[in-house]
């Protein structure tokens, strides 16, 4: 949404750089790649892309990452073209983007970098925001002199120029080591408030599904659709960061609380993982899982291997029941179509379908209210007195429908889901 009133601000002239390192462990076709990192440029406001190019290098270059003739032909191109940002895609040390923001006369961030401003433009809940401040953080630590811009802007800019004594780093480091600090108490705090809510979240006797994919797979447009919610859906990568959730009613009348999620991506820097899984932790509460893919994209097999891969690692439970929504399909030719449609109904779990013009979504509503339907049963539990532990249990993870009180303990009458009473069993006391 733009605000009339408003001066749009002189976008920044950037330029996007792929390294393609010659023996490096590769999963995806450089161009892809590129493609993918124009892409994430794109999520940031207000840049305008004016070039981008895959970079073939032989071996890396320590102090400056190119070679210096690639380094003089690109210092022309980069002028020509008024460049101000450059964005590497890849690592590039603190050294090396000292040197090239130096010959070149541009600001420089690589992948890192670009992800965490993205992250912190999208950031919507106080616990991603501190999440995402905390992961540019230690980012910043490692490279003092060139700081993350951001928090140049927050703490007024360290105002380097010719780079800073020992003295000065070393006490930057400090600050930013209290500053860590006071990050973690109150990251601590909003953890609390969060559990405090989702806790009265579980009394909705309704299940989750919560949708999960690769970034760009149409996540929020399958949102929107099925909520007819506004939540910003832009053909811009992280369109969502934090989790959402809607209450919806499917056309069976089942209720279902849908949560969409922020999207996937591969090699996901490591100091952005913390702030990543913060804006997932949804998906764990999950009664039924969405796995949305983008089934038109070249590479929407790598795509499902990452997304499994993460959530695998985020300890998503293997007997949650999970869906794959094969997204896009208005985009194939109709022979691949055919082809997608057939492997759809031979597949249990497989739904093809388009988001954007509703094709194939009446299978998959009724198919999810058809899982979620077996899912809850009702049950009576006896409890002695001492087994408070797991009666606290009951009422705050089950809906309690009721409780009597016995010679020996409680009588209580639940209604759960499959993995409730799993996790039931594992309570002791
Ligand atoms: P992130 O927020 O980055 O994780 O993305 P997302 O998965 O939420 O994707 P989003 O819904 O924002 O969709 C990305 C782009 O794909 C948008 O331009 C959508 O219009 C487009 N899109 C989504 N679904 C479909 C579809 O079924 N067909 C076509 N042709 N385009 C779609």
């Amino acid at each position: 949404m733009t605000d009339p009133t408003e001066v749009a601000a002189k976008p920044t002239r950037a330029f996007v750089l792929h390294p393609d390192i010659r023996g490096a462990d590769k999963r995806r076709a450089a161009e892809l790649a590129l493609e993918e990192a124009v892409s994430l440029a794109l999520a940031l406001p207000n840049l305008d892309i004016a070039g981008s190019e895959v970079v073939r290098l032989p071996k890396v270059a320590p102090g400056w990452l190119f070679g210096s003739g690639k380094i003089e032909e690109l210092k022309a191109r980069l002028k020509e073209a008024e460049v101000e940002l450059v964005l590497i895609d890849g690592p590039v040390t603190p050294v090396q983007q000292r040197n090239l923001e130096k010959e070149w006369g541009v600001k420089l961030l690589d992948r890192t970098g670009l992800i965490l401003e993205i992250f912190a433009d999208r950031a919507r809940t106080r616990e991603g925001v501190l999440q995402v401040e905390l992961a540019a953080l230690s980012y910043q630590r490692t490279r003092l002199v060139r700081a993350w811009t951001h928090l140049e802007r927050q703490r007024g800019g360290f105002g380097f120029v010719g780079g800073p004594g020992e003295t000065q780093i070393e006490a930057d480091r400090r600050a930013i080591d209290e500053q860590v600090l006071k990050l973690r108490r109150q990251l601590g705090k909003v953890v609390k408030t969060r559990e405090l809510h989702r806790a009265a979240r579980r009394k909705v006797p309704f299940p989750v599904v919560a949708l999960v994919g690769y970034t760009n797979a149409g996540k929020s447009t399958l949102f929107n659709r099925m909520t007819g919610a506004e939540v910003l859906a832009k053909d811009m990568l992280f369109a969502t960061l934090d989790p959402t959730m809607r209450g919806v009613t499917l056309p069976s009348g089942r209720k279902v609380i849908l949560s969409d999620t922020v999207g996937f991506i591969s090699d996901l820097p490591t100091q952005l993982v913390a702030a990543f899984r913060a804006t997932l932790e949804e998906v764990l509460e999950a009664d039924l899982i969405l796995h949305v893919r983008d089934i038109a994209h070249p590479e929407t097999e790598e795509q499902a291997e990452d997304v499994g891969e993460i959530l695998e690692s985020l300890g998503v439970d293997e007997d949650v029941p999970m869906f794959e929504v094969w997204n896009k399909i208005d985009l194939l030719t109709p022979d691949t179509r055919a082809a997608l449609l057939a492997t759809d109904a031979r597949t249990p779990g497989v739904f093809a379908a388009s988001a954007l013009s509703g094709e194939g979504l009446d299978r998959l509503y009724a198919a999810i209210s058809e899982a979620l339907d077996d899912e809850r049963t009702e049950q009576v539990i006896d409890l002695a007195f001492d087994e408070g532990r797991r009666r606290a249990y009951l009422h705050r993870e089950a809906e309690v429908l009721d409780e009597t009180a016995t010679e020996t303990g409680y009588r209580i009458r639940v209604r759960w889901t499959a993995r409730q009473r799993v996790n039931f069993e594992e309570v002791s006391g």
